[in-house]
């Protein structure tokens, strides 16, 4: 297994991503990891990732000894590469030729990391960003690729297989960047390409089993993908001493919650207690306005639901969640501080320490698309894998100001219509989230020979890769048409349909 050393990079996971799709495990940690921890890893490969500060500072993170001593390759990205210059007795400069984006290499010699793909004289594109750069190497480096604003933009130490390049191979404007990392754990790390779906499962399931050994487990579906690939993975490991909590709040889509429980009772035979709160929830919510006070009253409602069926079950020792890989790597920031809370996100936190629960998180160690193929290989439908993400406070902050019965009818007859136009239209999958938002606002129009006076729907539909910034869909104009025409025709309640063009940030996906 291979160890990314994260030095604060926005770039670092998308390392991780590169390698496992190249087939071999690795994990990120922090570049303060402890010599003994990084001994104990024993990694068989260690790549040091970019990082926003700069080696020329005194006080600048820098590798432990250790990655220079083990005797395995390593690979420095960025400043990866500066601090293992500095470290190993080079020298790095600011510079005044800084170099951002787009930036053409030429390859001047042969290494192993090139083995196979690029060869000497060829000219290859890369992304770059960096103020600093590397201006003499440390004694057994060769320079093998420049660029102008970088001598050695890529250099080589075949001998203690030791690499750094200045651009990064991570991410999608560096065309064979992909290659390149596949190129170093493969070719130059001699690492197998075995790390497959197929024997992730396998392993998970002997670890769960490991785990719980004859206890029981709650977990709870939202009906997302993550916790139905949790739900199902652990059914097979331990069939029956799982018993799955389906709270259905009264806030989810048309349709959906009969989904849910169509796939797990009927379909996977699992057992699930489907409780309807949702009187409970829209009683709660009745007359409430403010955004933040909503997603209280749901996250606080939830757990007292779940709570109080998880009781009635009875015996359970351990609860599963379906944490994911991105909300478990220790965050390396330099920019100091806490960060602002922009909404408070609904989830189970707080659940087992109130229940006394150890927790069952098979999905710890998976990014989003691996728990796609996950759920594939568990012969989840396509149809359920491939869902556009949906938050857990559900329809409730998509409909500004108060919630109704009556809004929440209209929004989702609305809502349905314009997700059915998206997949009739092939964009579903082009699309990262397609909804629809019903404002609080009512304008006139016309229909027939009437006057109407009745509520704006807007819609909504991004672009993005893991939802944390996110770009607004150019839809075709005939496409808006048709949907918009559709809405006013067939959903009594809405007579007017905008178009949000506003992309994240400054603008964040859900309204409120
Ligand atoms: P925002 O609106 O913050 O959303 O740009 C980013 C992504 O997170 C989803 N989202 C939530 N998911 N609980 C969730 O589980 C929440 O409270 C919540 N709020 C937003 C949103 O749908 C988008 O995918």
């Amino acid at each position: 297994r291979v160890l990314i050393l994260d030095f604060g990079s926005q770039v670092t996971q998308l390392i991780a991503r590169r390698v496992r799709e190249a087939g071999v495990y690795c994990e990120i940690h922090p570049f303060s990891m402890s010599e003994e921890r990084i001994r104990d890893y024993a990694p068989k490969a260690i790549i040091l990732s970019g990082s926003p500060a700069s080696v020329t500072e005194e006080n600048g993170p820098r590798a432990p000894e250790v990655v220079f001593t083990l005797g395995v390759p390593v690979l420095g990205i960025c400043y990866g590469q500066q601090t293992m210059c500095h470290q190993l007795g080079g020298t790095v400069s600011g510079s005044d030729h800084r170099e951002f984006g787009r930036a053409f290499i030429e390859v001047k010699q042969t290494c192993a990391l090139f083995d196979g793909l690029w060869a000497v004289g060829s000219r290859e594109q890369v992304w770059m960003s960096h103020g600093d750069r590397v201006t003499a190497l440390p004694d057994g480096f060769q320079a093998v690729a420049v660029s102008d604003g970088a001598p050695f933009a890529a250099i080589a130490d075949d001998a203690r297989q030791f690499y750094g390049v200045q651009f990064h191979p991570e991410v999608v404007h560096t065309p064979h960047g992909a290659q390149l990392l596949s190129n170093f754990v493969h070719r130059v790390a001699g690492l197998k390409g075995d790390w497959t779906m197929a024997a992730f499962k396998q392993q998970a399931i002997e670890k769960i089993r490991a785990q719980v050994g004859t206890g029981k487990v709650i977990c709870g579906l939202s009906g997302g993908v993550d916790s139905s690939v949790a739900a199902v993975l652990i059914h097979e490991a331990i069939g029956d001493q799982l018993t799955c909590i389906f709270v259905d709040t009264g806030l989810m889509r048309a349709g959906e919650a009969e989904e849910v429980v169509t796939l797990f009772r009927d379909h996977y035979n699992i057992p699930l207690v489907h409780r309807n709160a949702s009187e409970l929830f829209l009683g709660k919510l009745a007359g409430v306005t403010d955004p933040e006070q909503k997603r209280k009253i749901i996250g606080g409602l939830f757990i007292e639901v779940f709570d109080e069926e998880s009781a009635k079950v009875g015996g359970a020792q351990f609860l599963a969640q379906g944490t994911l890989y991105p909300d478990v790597i220790e965050s390396v920031s330099f920019t100091g501080g806490p960060s602002v809370t922009i909404k408070s996100h609904h989830n189970v936190g707080g659940l087992p320490e109130r229940m006394k629960l150890k927790l069952v998180e098979p999905l710890r160690e998976l990014f989003k698309d691996e728990v796609r193929a996950l759920g594939r290989e568990l012969g989840l439908p396509a149809a359920f894998i491939g869902r556009h993400p949906f938050p857990g406070p559900g329809l409730a902050i998509r409909v500004p100001g108060e919630i109704t019965p009556e809004k929440l009818d209209i929004l989702r007859k609305a809502d349905t219509v314009y997700l059915e136009e998206i997949r009739n239209a092939g964009l579903y999958d082009a699309i990262w989230q397609a909804f629809a938002v019903l404002l609080p606002v009512r304008t006139v129009g016309v229909m027939g020979d009437g006057r109407t006076y009745d509520h704006v729907l807007a819609l909504r539909a991004v672009t993005s890769t893991d939802g944390m910034t996110a770009d607004w869909y150019p839809f075709p104009h005939d496409f808006l048409a048709r949907v918009s025409n559709r809405i006013v025709n067939e959903v009594r309640g809405v007579n007017r349909v905008v178009y949000d063009i506003t992309s994240k940030p400054p603008g964040t996906i859900e309204w409120e």
